[in-house]
């Protein structure tokens, strides 16, 4: 029913036995909004990356184009394309991960709350399908506001039955990407060598960077470089939105950092051991149900969920206004599912 893009089995051609088979396991992945502006190069890195051995590219729309071309890259992944909703349970089953990227992205004037009612069906009706077939499959939720979809996700799993907490997880890398960029860039140093913990959500002030925390290697900054630094960083999303002057989001770096979670969640499903990373998850890190902080990732998805650590007075400021505004977006998800 589906588009076969396999290597050789396209032009009837292969020799299915002669693919040479590698020692790393083989992941199966599927991204679900694959044709957009995230999904298409979230796509082509997957494609490139060796955990992958199978890679599912579904969307509503123009998965046949997307994966024709994915599908001539030289690397070893196999890439089939799902187009349409009757498809969607043929792109879901086997899957061992799922990066969801699918829905509509903010334009100027907008706050990612204002994508709730779109965004908020197309996550319950891509859930849904998760809970029939693959309930045991990590699922990496990208469509926003990140803030209340992972809720109204684990509210459609709890209904199904399927829940379990440890394997659904909001993407907030791009946060920490961002903070990385930014720090790098008011220290001199070379940003690969940067990694400031960003917890909170995903949205305005809730983002919060941990700057205090920022130890590879340890500094400190001026009380008007911590304004500045913790205003791009909450605003860096804005600040692409209005570049991009109504054509959507960020995509490109937003690829790269699902790419970069994507392949921790991987290596922590091999039992690579020490895999950390920030995520959006149901926590008891606070009060709040769902909260971003740093996650250990294993062979269950997350195995450790990190407390926040030592905050100064300014994070511990920043911390209570965040929890005010998450406290509604967690409770706008749950409602929408509950109601
Ligand atoms: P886009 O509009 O370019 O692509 C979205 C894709 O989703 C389209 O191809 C569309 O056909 C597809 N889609 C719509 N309904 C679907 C359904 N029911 N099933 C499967 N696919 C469906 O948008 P873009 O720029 O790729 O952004 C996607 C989402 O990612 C937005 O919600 C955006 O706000 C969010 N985002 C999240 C970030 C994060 O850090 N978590 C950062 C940037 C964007």
């Amino acid at each position: 029913p589906h588009l076969q893009m396999e290597e050789g089995l396209g032009s009837g051609f292969g020799r299915a036995n002669c693919r040479a088979k590698g020692g790393s396991p083989g992941f199966k992945v599927a991204i679900l909004g694959a044709s957009g502006g995230i999904g298409q190069p979230l796509a082509m890195l997957m494609k490139m990356n060796p955990l992958v051995s199978v890679l599912h590219l579904y969307d509503v729309v123009n998965t046949p184009g997307v994966t024709a071309d994915i599908s001539h890259m030289d690397t070893a992944a196999v890439v089939r394309g799902f187009v349409g909703q009757q498809q969607l349970e043929d792109a879901l089953t086997g899957m061992d991960l799922l990066i969801i990227p699918a829905g509509v992205p903010r334009k100027p004037g907008m706050t990612r709350d204002d994508l709730f009612n779109i965004n908020a069906g197309i996550v319950r009706t891509l859930c849904e399908g998760i809970a029939k077939c693959c309930p045991k499959a990590i699922v990496n939720l990208i469509s926003n506001p990140v803030n209340s979809t992972v809720p109204i996700a684990a509210e459609v799993f709890k209904k199904a039955g399927t829940y379990d907490p440890n394997r659904l997880l909001g993407v907030t890398m791009l946060d920490v990407v961002r903070a990385n960029t930014f720090v790098a860039e008011v220290l001199g140093l070379d940003p690969r060598y940067v990694d400031v913990p960003v917890v909170g959500g995903h949205a305005g002030i809730t983002i919060l960077p941990l700057l205090s925390q920022q130890v590879k290697p340890s500094c400190s900054f001026t009380p008007k470089e911590v304004d500045y630094l913790t205003d791009r960083i909450q605003n860096g999303g804005t600040e692409v939105v209005e570049a991009k002057a109504g054509s959507g989001s960020a995509t490109l770096s937003m690829a790269y950092a699902a790419v970069k979670f994507a392949d921790a969640c991987l290596r922590g499903l091999r039992g690579d051991a020490g895999i950390v990373e920030c995520a959006y998850v149901a926590s008891q890190v606070t009060e709040l149900p769902f909260f971003a902080s740093k996650v250990r990732l294993g062979r269950n998805g997350i195995e450790e969920i990190y407390p926040l650590g030592p905050l100064n007075e300014y994070e511990r400021a920043g911390l209570e206004k965040a929890k005010k505004e998450l406290a509604a977006s967690i409770q706008k998800g749950i409602s929408f599912i509950k109601n």
